[in-house]
């Protein structure tokens, strides 16, 4: 059983959905969705290839937190300047203790954040995130990825944690139901950037702060054998600074603020 139980949205219709017999049932329009080991399966968008990336990050799934994955490539491609623990980073440009301090949802709300990490992988930034906020949501593409997540949320006994398959371009979310959205080490992947983008300011309350990491086509990633290795794995487009701060701009976001470490770019933004 899901330790939280978020609030989720009909893509087709935007009514509420509701939980009945292990699916999530739309009783406006009869979209269902399975739960499969306590995580919701929402449909995809057309357009992702879902089976490239479910085929490529479930296999990663086992060994992306050993010491064979994350963090030799994340020394790569940040080089030597990049934090040496990217997840407290993250956490901290998150502002998750400063509630009170800055545009509460509510008169007198002083209560933490809550989170939803897009593309969450295995949970890496999400089990750090749930320390300090209410609550935070999970999703990611890859089933493989979210049952590791799962898994290492509940070996953590972490109770405020919940995980859904979903595309970061369709979110079954309603509008405006977070304070904090993080995206970390993935807007580089999606087929559709500004549609994704749209939709994490989207389900941002205004005001709410979006704060992720991508890649960027200078350091390393300057070099074009690289680049294509990159993108023959993973499917992984860098970005280039000035055109990654401008289309974050059309999708609304203001406040930019930007931390390039090699070709890894922290990034940090305000809905509306
Ligand atoms: C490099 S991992 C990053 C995981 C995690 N955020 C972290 O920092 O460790 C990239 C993740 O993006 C996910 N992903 C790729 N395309 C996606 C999409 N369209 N929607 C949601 N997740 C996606 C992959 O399944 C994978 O888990
Ligand atoms: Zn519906």
């Amino acid at each position: 059983m899901a330790a939280i139980e978020p609030g989720y949205v009909c893509r087709r219709c935007g009514w509420g959905l509701s939980r009945r017999d292990g699916e999530l049932d739309c009783p406006n329009c009869g979209v269902a969705v399975p739960i499969v080991d306590e995580i919701p399966r929402f449909p995809v968008p057309d357009a992702v290839d879902e089976s490239a990336h479910e085929t490529f990050f479930d296999r990663l799934a086992p060994v992306y937190e050993t010491p064979v994955w994350f963090r030799p490539l994340y020394r790569f491609v940040g080089g030597a300047t990049a934090p040496r623990d990217d997840r407290s980073t993250i956490a901290s440009m998150l502002d998750l203790e400063a509630e009170s301090g800055t545009e509460p949802a509510a008169e007198g709300d002083t209560e933490a954040p809550s989170v939803l990490d897009v593309a969450c992988g295995t949970g890496r930034i999400t089990r750090r995130v749930a320390r300090d906020a209410t609550s935070v949501l999970g999703v990611d593409i890859s089933g493989g990825m979210l049952e590791r997540a799962q898994r290492y949320a509940a070996r953590e006994g972490l109770e405020n944690v919940a995980f859904a398959r979903m595309s970061a371009d369709e979110l079954w979310i309603d509008d405006g139901a977070f304070d904090r959205v993080a995206c970390c080490w993935a807007l580089h992947l999606f087929p559709d950037v500004d549609a994704a983008l749209a939709e994490l300011h989207r389900v941002l309350r205004s005001g709410g702060r979006l704060v992720g990491t991508t890649i960027v086509d200078e350091y390393v990633l300057g070099a074009s054998p690289v680049r294509a290795v990159a993108r023959l794995t993973v499917g992984a487009e860098p970005f280039d600074v000035e055109s990654f701060r401008d289309r974050l701009r059309e999708a609304g976001f203001s406040s930019l603020e930007f931390d390039r470490r090699g070709a890894a770019l922290f990034f940090r933004a305000r809905a509306g």
